[in-house]
Order: structure tokens, then sequence, then C-alpha cells
């Protein structure tokens, strides 16, 4: 064997066999392994293979291995490339080291200079506790990054095995991140450390399981069964993501259905003629994008808010719509929360934003008002007020209260603004309208029913907002997809710039 095939064959093995039996055993696959399911075949181009720790005390000097922990380099997804980095467990469990740190920064320094996307997988104990301080100045260059990064380049985590301590940090400043079930878990402090503060007994999966961050904390965006699950979703993600701010969109080949001269008379009959009937929205969604291929984000988190990423016309589109089978599609605190997220990661990109709306008005009650629901509601509205990206906004039935200005309205400068004839716009429902407007007749159950006729008559309709000008048309629902494709067409020039400022202040 050559010196060099000596020393691949010794970086490849990283921890030894015994360790990569063990990350079997547990279902996980190894770094390497999952570098090579991401990325197209034979792609991966190596990046420090032969880097190795510093002299620490401690015992680790009689086991350096070539590597340190982390396989990093690039390669393509769908031919267009991407910057990835793995931990690898086997060796010192993923943790980050000095050097280790420096292989990370090389490749998010390298992503960041050639604008490509940077993909990073974990599966670590955190900081090298060996190493101390050095350790920790290696995330503190880690963060800094992702920070500079952060709206450039999108930057995406998968975790899949722990993610402790340090680790947590740098996957919580990326665009998105994914876990896999069972087998992976994110947390500040452990159970242990957790039991000597709090006294409180929970296991890794109550702490910090994807079952927890994918539908509780919000911290994840999805969790899927299994690594080889992920790593094809991830593939599936980037294919949907332009490489950078400045980068064009990826533009695939258009869905054989057709865009422009698409109609859809099932739409017709999708809002059920009784208003507090609930109907599935992601149909809306499906039937609007092409071959109804849909990236859903946080689709566990929220529900009551369906946000995530398809294409119209082979071009990508953020779809942001209110669900009205959860919670009847209101907006509370982590509604809002999640879709301004979406929308702005939209924006940095310049990814058009599609909005069905069907919102009955932010939920009232002390729960929301204690959590911060001025607060969260207002991110929301923040987000879609800032957001220069063409924006078209359907309202598909209700469009209630401070919830009809928040949903992309054409007062927060929407490009494109069509309801349906079944699009009800008022201040609020018209039972709770007359109720409060004739509170003495409240007991007169004829009188109020009139008068709730009447309310509907006058201010319900779509054509009382056509009428001002806040809706551009009101379409049929048939017709979606092709008024949608139409305008995203017409919008693909669009230029329009916020005042210069160092950065805005969202409410947090
Ligand atoms: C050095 C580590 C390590 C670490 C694990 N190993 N974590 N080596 N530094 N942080 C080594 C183990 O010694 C072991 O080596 C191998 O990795 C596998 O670990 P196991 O414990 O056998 O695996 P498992 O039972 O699966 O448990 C995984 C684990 C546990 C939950 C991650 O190892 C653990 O709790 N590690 C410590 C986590 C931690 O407290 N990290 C510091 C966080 S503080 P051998 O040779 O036996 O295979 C931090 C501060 C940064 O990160 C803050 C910046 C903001």
């Amino acid at each position: 064997m050559t010196k060099l095939a000596e020393r691949r064959a010794q970086a490849e093995a990283g921890g030894g066999e015994k360790r990569v039996e063990a990350q079997h055993a547990k279902g996980k696959l190894t770094a390497r392994e999952r570098i090579e399911l991401l990325l197209d075949e034979g792609s991966f181009e190596e990046f420090d293979m032969f880097v190795e720790h510093r002299a620490v005390d401690f015992g680790m000097e009689a086991q350096k291995i070539p590597g340190d922990g982390v396989v990093t380099g690039w390669g393509t997804i769908t031919g267009r490339t991407v910057f990835v980095f793995a931990k690898d467990f086997t060796v010192f469990g993923g943790s980050l080291s000095e050097t280790h740190a420096q292989k990370i920064t090389k490749i998010q320094d390298m992503a960041l200079r050639n604008r490509a996307p940077i993909i990073g997988i974990f599966d670590a104990g955190g900081a090298r506790i060996q190493e101390g301080v050095a350790a920790l100045a290696g995330y503190g260059e880690v963060f800094q990054r992702n920070v500079l990064a952060s709206g450039v380049i999108p930057q995406i985590s998968v975790i899949m095995g722990p993610c402790a301590g340090g680790d947590v940090y740098s996957p919580a400043m990326t665009d998105f991140i994914f876990m896999v079930k069972d087998t992976s878990y994110m947390f500040v402090t452990g159970p242990d450390v957790v039991k000597t503060v709090t006294n409180e007994t929970v296991t890794a999966e109550e702490l910090g399981g994807a079952s927890i961050h994918a539908v509780r904390s919000s911290v994840a965006d999805r969790a899927y069964e299994n690594d080889v699950e992920a790593l094809l979703q991830m593939r599936r993600l980037v294919d949907f993501l332009p490489a950078s701010n400045v980068a064009p969109m990826p533009d695939w080949p258009a869905d054989s259905a057709g865009g422009q001269e698409a109609r859809d008379f099932s739409l017709d009959t999708l809002v059920p003629d009784n208003p507090n009937t609930p109907y599935d929205i992601k149909e809306l969604i499906a039937k609007t994008a092409d071959d109804g291929d849909f990236f859903e984000i946080q689709e566990a988190h929220a529900k009551n808010i369906v946000v995530g990423f398809g294409r119209v016309e082979g071009r990508t589109v953020g779809f942001v719509a209110n669900q009205p089978i959860v919670l009847a599609g209101v907006l509370d605190s982590d509604a809002s929360r999640k879709a301004a997220r979406f929308v702005r990661f939209c924006d940095c990109f310049n990814i058009p934003i599609v909005t069905f709306v069907d919102v009955p008005g932010f939920l009232p009650g002390t729960a929301q008002e204690y959590g911060g629901l001025i607060k969260h509601g207002a991110k929301l509205l923040y987000a879609y007020a800032e957001a220069t990206v063409p924006k078209i906004t359907i309202i598909t039935r209700k469009a209630f209260g401070g919830a009809y200005d928040v949903m992309a309205s054409k007062h927060l400068r929407g490009d494109l603004n069509f309801a349906w004839p079944t699009a009800q716009i008022a201040v609020m429902g018209a039972k709770g309208a007359v109720e409060i407007i004739f509170r003495a007749d409240i007991d007169d159950a004829a009188k109020i029913a009139a008068r709730t006729k009447d309310y509907e008559d006058r201010f319900l309709s779509p054509f009382v907002a056509a009428e001002r000008g806040y809706i551009d048309e009101v379409i049929m629902p048939h017709s979606t997809r092709r008024r949608v494709a139409l305008g995203l067409a017409m919008l693909r020039g669009k230029t329009l710039e916020n005042p210069w400022k160092k950065h805005g202040n969202i409410p947090l």
C-alpha cells in the first residue's frame, strides 16, 4: 500500500470497526455513508482528510485520528454545488476540538465565498472536553460565520444523533433544522444535568427528541423516519432553493398539466356552503403547485397555518395558507411565528410568496395574551410588510379583523390580491358584529337574523373590497393556478426596495 493509500484508509476508518458497528447497531449511518447518500454519486470532494487535533493532555495524544471527528468537503445535488460537513460520532463522539472547528469554518468560508448552500450533519457530544477553551473558541468562530452567512446562502442542519451543548447553537442559527425520529435529540443540557439542577427526571427523548422539537418547541422543521429518508428529503429541499440571495431561481421543466392554461373545476366546490364547515387548504396548494409537489416546513407544529415550497411553471414559490381544518385556521402566537420565519426566508432568497387566506382572526384569550400574542402576531405582520418579493394573495373565505391586514393584504404591498366569490372580508363575522352593534335586540332572534343577513349582504362580500381596489379581481376558484402562473410571470421583473437601514428591528 502506498503511503497515501495507507493514510486515506486510516482516515476513512474513522474511530474503528467496533465504533462503526455500534453506530450501525443504533440504526445510524456513518458520516461518510451519509455524505454519499446526500450528494450526487461520486461527486464528493473532501477537504482536510489528514487534519489531526493538536497535542493536548488527558490521554488524547495516543489517539490522534486523521480527520478529527468531522468529514468536510463539497459536491453536487442534482448537479448544483453544495458544501457539506458531517460529524463523525465514531471519533471522540464527534466532539468539537480546535482543529475540528477549523475544518468546519474553512467549509463555511468556502460556501459563503462561492455563494452555495451549506449542509451540516450533526451527531456529536458538544465541546471536546479535553480541550477546554480552545473548543469553546472554535464554536464561537462557527457561530459568527453562521450569522454572517444568514440571508446570503441557505444553511441547513440535519440532526442525526446526539446534539448537545455547543452543537445546538450552530443549527439554531441556520435556516432549517431537520431531525431523525428516535435516534436524534437536541438539548443545551442533558438529562443528567437537568436532574442535578432541577431534580426533574426526564429521558433524552422527552427532553429533546424529534417528537418534542418537530411538534412542540418548533426548534426542528421536520422529522424523518431514518437517516436515508432524511438525506433524500434534503436533496429534494435543495432542489427548491436558489444557491444564494443573488443567484437565479432554479428553473426546472414545467409540469405537463400546464400553468397559464390550467383550469381545475374541482376547486369550485372546495369551499363548503356552510361558512363554519372546514376544508383542507392543502388541496388548494396541491392543485396550484406543479405536480402537486409540496415540501412542507414545520408540518407537525402550529398546524393552523401551512407553509412550504412548491413550484409554479418550474420555478420555486413559497406557499403560506391558513388551515381551516385546524382551529378554524385562526392565527395564534405559534402560527404567526412559524409563518413569519418562513416569509422572511422566502424574502431573503427572492422566492415569491403565494398566500391563501381563510382566517377568522387572532385567537382571543388570556393564554394567548399572556404568551405575547401581540408581539408574535406582529412578527408575521412585519415579515409580510418588509418583504419585497412578488406577493400574490387569494382570499378563499374569511379574512376578518387584523388577520385580514396581516395576511399579505394590498395594504402591505401585495402585488396581486384576488378573492374567490366565497370570500368574506370584514372586521368580524356577521353574527359577532350584529351582537355587538345591536346588543339591545339580542333576545329578539328574528331581528338579529335579519340584521345578520343585512350585514352579510352589505359588508361581507368580496366586492366591497374590490370596489376600493383592495382586491384586484374576484376570480373563479378553478382558475387559481392559471392566475397565479400568469401573475408570477408578470412579476418576474419586479423591483422594489425598502429604505436603506442597517437592519430593521423586528419584534423578537
Ligand atoms: C470528548 C467525547 C465527548 C466530548 C463523547 N465523547 N462526548 N469525547 N468530548 N464532549 C466520546 C466518549 O468518551 C466515547 O469515547 C465516545 O465519544 C462515545 O461516547 P459514549 O458516551 O460512549 O456514547 P453515548 O452513550 O451514545 O452518549 C453520547 C453522549 C455522551 C450523550 C453525547 O457521550 C455525552 O453525554 N457526552 C458529553 C456531552 C457533553 O457534556 N458535552 C459538553 C457540552 S458543553 P470512546 O473512546 O469510549 O468511544 C459544550 C459547551 C459549548 O458543548 C458551549 C458553546 C456555546
